[in-house]
């Protein structure tokens, strides 16, 4: 068993959101995997994508036992897992170089913040850049599969035009914005426009994630104009 699982399962796996999150680390590793070996990375480098990707979320455990809930209001889950994976010295069982520990760090530090900080050195700018794409990737995974999320929650609500004005001007919607349901799902819609890579997008492209979870709302002619202008995005990046 490694560092990641032994510390993971010192919580309750038969939790759905502490599961859920376990089996999201592995799948945004191999996410991971995928880009870096694509980007032609050594083989040092794709370790240290691998471990990157298999602890961004390692804050996750802890957030949900103290506050039930996945808001970063409360704890910055990010923030925290690198302070966990410092306190445990679980870089030290993977195997990385020491002098790539800061690469970790910073990579898993901004993978949930609306921008990467300024100052990252180019290598670390890479990782953080990788992590904040496979990341979305699997959330838009999860959300195409209605095996792993069930429901994809919508309501009676307009979009607001700060959401919209956000949306059609090709930025990801500032996370704060969103109040309804209605609007998390044109959130995940933005995502497309935060993705660092067109190789990220030609996978979510040949994924098909976004047709799969507009086939799963009701609302089909409301997020019509949504599904619509993104995917006329994401074409005209990857052609
Ligand atoms: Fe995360």
């Amino acid at each position: 068993m490694n560092k990641f699982d032994e510390y993971a399962h010192r919580y309750d796996m038969n939790i759905p959101e502490i599961n859920y999150k376990y089996h999201h680390s592995y799948r945004v590793m191999d996410n991971m995997i995928v880009l870096a070996k694509n980007m032609n990375l050594s083989y040092c480098e794709i370790k240290i994508a691998k471990v990157i990707g298999l602890l961004h979320d390692i804050g996750r455990f802890e957030q949900f036992k103290r506050y039930q809930s996945f808001k970063d209001n409360y704890l910055d889950h990010a923030d925290y897992g690198v302070e966990v994976i410092k306190k445990e010295k679980i870089l030290d069982t993977f195997d990385i170089p020491k002098e790539d520990y800061e690469v970790v760090y910073k990579a898993i530090k901004n993978h949930n913040k609306y921008a990467i900080e300024p100052g990252l050195n180019r290598k670390e700018l890479l990782f953080a850049k990788l992590i904040r794409d496979a990341d979305k990737l699997d959330i838009l995974y999860a959300l195409s599969n209605p095996e792993l999320k069930n429901i994809i929650r919508e309501d009676d609500s307009t979009i607001s035009k700060k959401v919209n004005d956000e949306f059609f001007a090709n930025k990801q919607v500032v996370r704060d914005y969103q109040e309804t349901f209605n609007e998390n799902i044109v959130v995940i819609f933005s995502f497309a426009y935060d993705f660092n890579f067109n190789l990220s997008l030609d996978m979510l492209n040949y994924e098909n994630y976004y047709d799969k979870i507009y086939a799963r709302l009701d609302k089909k002619d409301m997020f019509k104009k949504y599904i619509d202008h993104v995917k006329e995005y994401i074409r005209e990046r990857t052609e």
